[in-house]
């Protein structure tokens, strides 16, 4: 991955994918796809794939998610999970289906791991990159 790379990251306008957007931006990447859901619903796989074969991105960070908090999620447990579901097999379906190199998703749930040295590594060693 380099500066150049096209990169995709869904969930660019929320709190995680909003700091992942600034940190590229920072890092001086220049192609980097930042879609609204108005742009790409990753619960409708229909419109998904077109995005994906429009865009061709190398690499892709899955930070979309339907987020509302323990209360939320105990409120409408199918209800998210489902959304979830949806969002996560269709992005790494096209992940998958339209070449991209690698791709990161995060757990929609909280997980944490306990034995993980801390702070958690960036995506710079998750993607064993250097620039
Ligand atoms: N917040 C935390 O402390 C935390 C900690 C660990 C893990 N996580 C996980 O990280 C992920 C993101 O969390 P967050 O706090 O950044 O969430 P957030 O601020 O609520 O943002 C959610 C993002 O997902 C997008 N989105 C929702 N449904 C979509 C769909 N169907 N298609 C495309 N985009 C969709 C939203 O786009 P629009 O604005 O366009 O609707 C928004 O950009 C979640 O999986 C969450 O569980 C969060």
């Amino acid at each position: 991955m380099n500066q150049s790379s096209f990169i995709l990251i869904t969930g660019a306008s929320g709190m995680v994918g909003g700091v992942l957007g600034r940190r590229f931006q920072a890092d001086g990447f220049r192609k980097v796809l930042t879609p609204r859901r108005s742009e790409l619903n990753l619960c409708d796989a229909v419109s998904t794939e077109p995005y994906f074969l429009k865009h061709r991105p190398e690499f892709a960070f899955l930070m979309a998610a339907k987020v509302g908090g323990i209360a939320a999620n105990v409120a409408d447990p199918v209800g998210s999970l489902s959304e979830n579901l949806s969002i996560a097999a269709n992005g790494l379906s096209a992940c998958h289906r339209f070449g991209v190199q690698k791709s990161v998703l995060l757990g929609s749930s909280c997980i944490y791991p306990r034995l993980c040295p801390q702070p958690i590594q960036t995506y710079r060693h998750v993607l064993n990159v250097s620039f």
